[in-house]
């Protein structure tokens, strides 16, 4: 019997060993890909990309080097295509009318298969796509303007009721409540009063933290995301507080998307629109309104409205407060187009008017930006770079952080500058920056998260606001935003103390 095993286990490895060894041969020698530079190992095998990310995350800056070393052009998986060239970024992230383009990365496990982000298909995330592109673009907004400066003026009157009081806050919780309120509201026309709550709710900057967090990991093995869906919250709570999180957040999605579609069948009509009241009743195919998808959808855009602009906000909040000079730069800048608050709002138009909170915004973005590299495949053209042709239906991609933090362009490109964008700047720098991505898949929520930047950051610094020069850091330095690079976006490390200031 044990002989028998001993041969079963030895013929298996055989078996095993021989598949390996002839992949990994057509990888290297007969593939599609196998003539384009770069390190062999990756073209391997993915396993290694694996291994960095979950162990020492720094794949971005091995691909980085990479580039150094065989050129703008290399293999970096063995099925995928990296460029580093700006000059090419707007050729490869088209419009929808210039060629097909589907994705390939599924971003997440945890069922969110099914969201704009994570269908690959063009066509079928063309349809998905096109009802949040319009209820969001820059003609829209203006409802949501009214939403943002509702919300703007809460979360000042709150802080602004902390002058001279001596306490403290953490403003990244109440930049996630703040932006959790605008997003909730927006997408299913309720209020979530997590601005109201005397500590701004906490637990959904967890959340949202959380999410990142676990990312590199779930990305990897989107299978443990959905076999985590089927342990109970409680026993999941207790093993792993994190991943407990994110389960909450989809019960969250859930439970709205079915509260709308119940109102619209009682035909209860309902106080507000909003992006999924119009998503419900419009002429969508009915398996594209299916529950189980809208919620990954409301989940999705809960995360996209929340986690990038919390983050960017809190980022550019500590920088802002880190540099005497910056900061009072900022607030003088501010004089004339805030006279008249609370009176009269600037609105979002008015304040991107304003050289020096643009050049804060600006920087920020540039700074906090999407580190993940982004993969676009033409099913059906080949694709040209220079003398070299990619056959068709591979994936390419390129990284924004290569762009972003590319010192010939933005010297000294890890230093929070935003002097570096007045006067007559480099034209590479407007080329090189593009925080929203391009093309067919670029950000949907782009004119959202500019307007509460702007809006957020105006009002809250404007003088004699809630952010005047007696705000101090509290407990945090440099080293809490110091941006972590493995998830989708910049993340704060893992022992971050958060954004926390004393109001003097
Ligand atoms: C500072 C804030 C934000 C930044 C920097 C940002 C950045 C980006 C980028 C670079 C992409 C393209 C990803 C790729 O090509 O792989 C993207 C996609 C996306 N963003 Fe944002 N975003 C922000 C805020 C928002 C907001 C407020 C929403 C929604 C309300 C949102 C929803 C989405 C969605 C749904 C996608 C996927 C689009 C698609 O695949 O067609 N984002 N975002």
């Amino acid at each position: 019997m044990n002989t028998l095993v001993f041969w079963a286990i030895g013929i298996l490895s055989a078996i095993l060993l021989i598949y390996g060894a002839c992949l990994v041969t057509h990888r290297l020698y007969f593939s599609p890909l196998a003539h384009f530079p770069g390190s062999k190992l990756v073209a391997a095998t993915a396993w290694y990309e694996t291994l960095v990310d979950i162990t020492s995350n720094n794949f971005h800056e091995i691909l980085l080097d990479m580039h150094r070393q065989y050129g703008p052009i290399i293999r970096c998986s063995p099925w995928e295509i990296s460029i580093s060239d700006t000059e090419y970024y707007t050729k490869l992230y088209v419009p929808a009318g210039i060629r097909h383009t589907n994705s390939a990365v599924q971003r997440f496990g945890f069922g969110l298969e099914d969201t704009i982000a994570t269908t690959s298909d063009h066509d079928l995330h063309q349809l998905r796509r096109r009802p949040l592109e319009k209820y969001l673009s820059r003609q829209s907004i203006t409802q949501a303007e009214a939403v943002i400066r509702e919300k703007t003026r809460l979360l000042d009157g709150r802080l602004g009721g902390m002058r001279g009081t001596g306490s403290f806050v953490r403003l990244d919780q109440a930049y996630s409540a703040y932006l959790g309120d605008i997003t909730v509201e927006l997408t299913v026309g309720e209020s979530s009063q997590m601005l109201e709550e005397a500590d701004f709710a906490p637990e959904w900057h967890n959340i949202i933290r959380s999410i990142l967090l676990v990312n590199p990991v779930i990305r990897n093995f989107p299978f443990l995301g959905r076999l985590l869906k089927l342990v109970p919250m409680g026993l999941m709570r207790r093993a792993y507080p994190r991943i407990a999180a994110f389960k909450m957040w989809d019960v969250l999605g859930r439970d709205k998307v079915d509260a709308i579609t119940s109102e619209l069948a009682e035909e209860v009509v309902p106080q507000k629109a909003s992006f999924f009241h119009s998503l419900l009743r419009s002429d969508l195919p009915a398996f594209e309104k299916q529950a189980g998808r809208l919620s990954a959808e409301a989940v999705g855009v809960f995360g996209g409205g929340t986690i990038n602009p919390s983050s960017a906000l809190t980022f550019i909040t500590f920088h802002v407060f880190n540099d005497a000079q910056i900061h009072r730069r900022l607030q003088e800048s501010l004089t004339e187009v805030m006279a008249c608050y609370p009176q009269r709002s600037p609105t979002w138009v008015d304040l991107e008017q304003v050289p020096y909170l643009a050049a804060c915004v600006k920087e920020g973005l540039r700074m906090n930006c999407q580190f993940r590299r982004s993969a676009r495949i033409a099913p059906h053209t080949e694709l040209y770079y220079r003398d070299w042709a990619i056959p068709k239906n591979t994936s390419v991609a390129m990284a924004i952080y290569n762009m972003h933090y590319d010192p010939h362009v933005f010297p000294d490109p890890f230093t929070f500058r935003p002097e570096r964008w007045l006067g007559d700047i480099d034209p590479r720098m407007h080329r090189s920056f593009v925080p929203w991505g391009k093309g067919s898949r670029d950000c949907p929520g782009k004119n959202l998260a500019s307007a509460e930047l702007y809006i957020c950051i105006g009002t809250l610094f404007r003088p004699g606001g809630p952010y005047s020069l007696q705000v101090a850091l509290k407990d945090c330095d440099e080293t809490d935003f110091a941006l972590l690079r493995e998830s989708e976006f910049g993340v704060f490390p893992y022992g971050s103390r958060g954004l926390s200031v004393i109001f003097d």
